[in-house]
């Protein structure tokens, strides 16, 4: 199912069209939107293409990027791409994917990398290339990929090499058409702005689109779609349903909009009466709040599969807001549902036609994509990433102290407390002796733990054990030993480092979602967000999950996962390294909790972990 009509951010794209437009071929990568947005931030109009677009339909682009994708050109099932567009005489970027596609496409050969390369490399600059100008010849990249171009086509050279990847990146000067195996579009690559916009001056486009036209786009966008409706508003209080609100307040005028909070009883401590205060506060008085936290703990009794969990929570949600509906006695057939959904949320959820699901946001379970594809569903921000967010919340005059909070998740510590059916001791010995294998000579020792997370690898979804360490706190060693280990074992997609406790093992107990262990949690993340903000810490940081494990120590207490992140827009994150002053006042601190045992600290990047561990 596509969001296309809730997407109207889309149409208001179309409404800007100029003629130096540049246009992102799709396979689906977890990237290929954060492109677009890219391009923008330089100036220039960005158009998102089905891979099956014709060479007719793309005559009209000034410039072609060909996007990442999870699939491998050597599989049967990739996506449809017609080799012609390549005919176009107008230059042409491939990126991950995209790079291995046109180098086949053109005669050169793909083959599998014996072990997948996730992360920062350094690629050295080994020949002339347009997109290099300006750059020094050592350069820090970042790369997700498992296939690797051998071979280049005819009159290609290789112009980046690195040491585990010899064509990283290759020319056809003449023609400028241009293939990179990494990311220019993530922030882990610092000067991969500064490549796109060489892109740019290659493809000679004008650079006078600017960000400020989203306002007054969106809000003209608002007033359109809404036109003798209302909108009622799930507010949850975060960044992006609270700008949503304001912004929709601004478009139609207070008597037009409802916000709904529903305290569902999965946040965190006081949450709920400070958002309605702080609104309130703020001269938001359409804000209703609705106490279903009864009813979420019920419907998710028993139940452990995160997604199955999401699926329950985003759903939940909207018989809440029907129930509402009906005790105010509103007519349905007058209102919109409202979210505050970003472009994560949908791309996460596989929005785009190609895209593997990472995970289910709970604005994209299918009781809501149901609503979309009737119309039913208004979402000003969906084409936007958290930063832009942010940008547009600064431009509505909303206070710093709202618009910087961390991200929270819609399931709230739904996805924090994580649940099993199954107790068990030990993973497979096998997979421990390879992470073995994989730090010797570190210092460190490690063990696999019999319990699963979420992480992104290559653009796909993957599910699978942690790794933890034991050993100094070096970060920049433990950084090192994660991205090796995850690089290597397919079985592990992330890395712990135990910072209190010596329990010589860890079983994992039958344990499910119950308010004593959701309130452990609470007074937890609330112990984390005061060391965070005693510290000078907490604006220093993307954000901070606190992340409660059903994985026992010798006492029979619950594991603790501190998951402190660095992120730009959420796509891609970097461990966080905290304060020693930070950490010791969790571990002291953690002591007095009931329930609260051993404490281990997230060393995994975005990729191979998401932010969240379901
Ligand atoms: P992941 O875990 O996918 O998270 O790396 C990326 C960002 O999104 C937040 N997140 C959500 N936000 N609804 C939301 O509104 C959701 O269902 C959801 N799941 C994850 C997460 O906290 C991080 O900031």
């Amino acid at each position: 199912m596509s969001c296309a009509k809730s997407c109207f951010a889309v149409e208001y794209f179309f409404l800007m069209k100029t003629r130096d437009a540049i246009a992102i071929v799709d396979f689906g990568g977890q990237y290929t939107h954060l492109i677009a947005n890219r391009i923008r931030r330089l100036g220039v109009y960005s158009e998102i293409v089905p891979s099956t677009v014709s060479p007719q339909q793309a005559a009209r682009f000034k410039g072609i990027i060909l996007s990442g994708g999870p699939f491998s050109v050597l599989d049967t099932g990739k996506p449809e791409f017609d080799p012609h567009l390549l005919d176009l005489k107008v230059p042409f970027l491939g990126l991950c994917y995209g790079h291995q596609l046109m180098a086949q496409a053109l005669g050169g050969r793909v083959m599998p990398k014996e072990s997948r390369e996730y992360g920062r490399a350094q690629m050295t600059i080994v020949g002339k290339c347009d997109l290099f100008n300006e750059l020094q010849a050592s350069q820090q990249i970042w790369m997700s990929h498992g296939d690797t171009v051998v071979e280049v086509p005819d009159g290609f050279e290789v112009v980046g090499s690195s040491s585990d990847c010899r064509v990283t990146a290759m020319a056809d000067a003449r023609r400028h058409r241009y293939g990179l195996q990494f990311h220019p579009e993530v922030t882990d690559t610092p000067q991969g702005m500064k490549i796109l916009q060489n892109f740019l001056t290659v493809c000679g486009c004008d650079r006078t689109w600017k960000p400020e036209q989203f306002i007054e786009d969106i809000n003209r966008e608002i007033r359109t779609r809404c036109e003798g409706k209302k909108v009622f508003l799930l507010v949850s209080g975060g960044v992006d349903s609270t700008v949503c609100f304001a912004l929709l307040n601004k478009a139609l005028g207070p008597s037009r909009v409802l916000g709904l909070h529903i305290d569902n009883g999965l946040m965190r401590k006081g949450e709920s009466e400070a958002i309605l205060n702080y609104l309130k506060e703020h001269g938001f008085s359409n804000l209703i709040i609705e106490d279903a936290s009864g009813r979420f703990l019920a419907a998710l009794g028993g139940i452990t599969d995160p997604e199955k969990k999401r699926e329950i929570i985003g759903a939940m949600f909207l018989s809440v807001k029907q129930l509402a509906e009906q005790r105010l006695g509103l007519n349905i057939n007058e209102w919109l549902l409202g979210q505050g959904t970003i472009y994560p949320d949908t791309i996460e959820s596989a929005g785009s036609a190609h895209a593997d699901k990472i995970k289910t946001h709970h604005n994209r379970v299918n009781v809501v994509l149901e609503l979309i594809e009737k119309g039913l569903v208004i979402e000003p921000l969906s084409q936007l990433y958290k930063d832009e967010v942010r940008l547009l919340g600064e431009k509505l005059g909303l206070p710093p102290r709202l618009v910087w909070r961390h991200p929270f998740p819609g399931p709230g510590l739904g996805v924090r407390v994580l649940c099993s059916a199954t107790q068990s001791d030990r993973v497979d010995g096998s997979l421990e002796a390879e992470v073995t294998r994989a730090i010797a000579g570190s210092g460190y020792t490690a063990r696999v733990l019999p319990i699963k997370s979420v992480g992104v690898q290559g653009d796909a979804r993957t599910y699978a054990h942690p790794a933890l360490l034991d050993g100094p706190c070096d970060w920049d060693t433990l950084a090192r030993l994660s991205t090796a280990i995850t690089n290597k074992i397919a079985g592990v997609n992330r890395v712990l480092l135990r910072i209190r406790g010596y329990s010589p093992s860890y079983r994992l107990v039958e344990a499910y979602m119950t308010k004593k262990r959701l309130d452990t949690l609470r007074e937890i993340d609330h112990l984390v967000k005061s060391a965070l903000v005693n510290n000078n810490e907490y604006h220093s940081i993307w954000q901070m999950p606190v992340v409660l494990l059903p994985l026992i120590n010798e006492a029979g207490n619950e594991s603790i996962v501190l998951r402190p992140v660095n992120s730009q827009e959420a796509m891609t994150a970097r461990f966080a390294s905290l304060k020693q002053e930070t950490l010791q006042q969790v571990c002291d601190g953690v002591h007095s909790i009931a329930g609260a045992g051993d404490l281990f600290y997230d060393i995994t990047h975005k990729p191979p972990g998401t932010i969240e561990w379901e």
